[in-house]
């Protein structure tokens, strides 16, 4: 697949890495960019040799700025509500593959870039990274998910305040507040920590991954005794496996498990 504004490239063991590429502006989310980001968590989803995904940004200086405020510019109530419906649906894909998705954050992440990483799996940024809800400044909410994954990542009182000041944070508060994973060190290798960690999540079974993936997310608000019952089910799927039996054995057997795909 072609994308005109992502690049991507896939290594010998299955994970991708997706770079958002609009340099001069920062990486900022155009309708180009949503569609390619659509695209991408279709084409991830129909590549059974694609394992991970890493998304970040082009440059030295952002992840992605935020949406393309010259578009916002232009839009009124009725296709607002369309925009942000279509930007939803592409990181609500992408938060919804089975496979681990990283965000890498390289810079700012500010607004829909905020959003992006936030719909990503796990998140490992970069000592200059910033993020930020800026939206209020410009008279405007997120519209990408920000006021649904903020509470629910940092709890409803940070969240709030970074959505109602619009004030940029740095990476050290991201990870003190648990927005971001890990900060790697001002002197580390960004992509590299990130194929690390996928690297280890690859080791693991991939039908164990994928059902801890789908159970965090389907539980999310769900009352305790049906996100229980769901849990019972998705546990029972593991215990059913053939990675179950070899991840069992290896530990009884005192060897590294084997899993298929690893
Ligand atoms: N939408 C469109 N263009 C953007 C953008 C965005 N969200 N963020 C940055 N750009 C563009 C700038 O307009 C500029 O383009 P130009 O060179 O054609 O003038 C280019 O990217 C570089 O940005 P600049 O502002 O010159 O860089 P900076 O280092 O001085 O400031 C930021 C960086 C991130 C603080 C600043 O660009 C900014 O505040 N961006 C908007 C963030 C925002 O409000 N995001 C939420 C949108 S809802």
């Amino acid at each position: 697949m072609a994308y005109s504004t992502l690049l991507l490239e896939i290594d010998d063991a299955g994970i991708a890495v997706a770079t958002v590429n609009r340099p001069d502006k920062l990486n900022a989310l155009n309708a180009e960019v949503i569609a390619d980001l659509a695209a991408l968590a279709e084409e991830v989803a129909d590549t059974a040799t694609i394992r991970a995904l890493i998304l970040t940004g082009a440059g030295p200086k952002a992840f992605v700025a935020g949406a393309d405020i010259g578009e916002l510019a232009a839009v009124g109530e009725a296709s607002g509500a369309a925009l942000a419906t279509t930007g939803q649906a592409a990181f609500r894909a992408l938060e919804r593959l089975p496979i681990p998705v990283i965000a890498a954050v390289n810079g700012f992440a500010l607004g829909g870039g905020c959003e992006l990483a936030m719909a990503c799996h796990l998140r490992i940024a970069t000592p200059n990274a910033r993020f930020g809800q800026p939206e209020v400044k410009l008279g405007l909410i997120p519209g990408y998910g920000g006021t649904v994954r903020l509470p629910r990542l940092v709890g409803r009182g940070r969240a709030l305040e970074i959505l109602l000041t619009g004030r940029m944070i740095g990476a050290e508060e991201a990870e003190r507040i648990g927005l971001v994973n890990r900060v790697i060190a001002a002197d580390g290798d960004l992509l590299a920590e990130a194929k690390a960690t996928a690297t280890a999540i690859l080791a693991m079974g991939p039908l164990a991954v994928a059902l801890c993936l789908g159970q965090v997310d389907r539980q999310a608000d769900l009352p305790v005794d049906e996100a229980l019952a769901l849990e019972a089910v998705a546990f029972g799927r593991a215990c059913g496996s053939s990675e179950k039996a070899e991840g069992t054995s290896a530990f009884l057997e005192k060897r590294p498990a084997v899993f298929h795909g690893s």
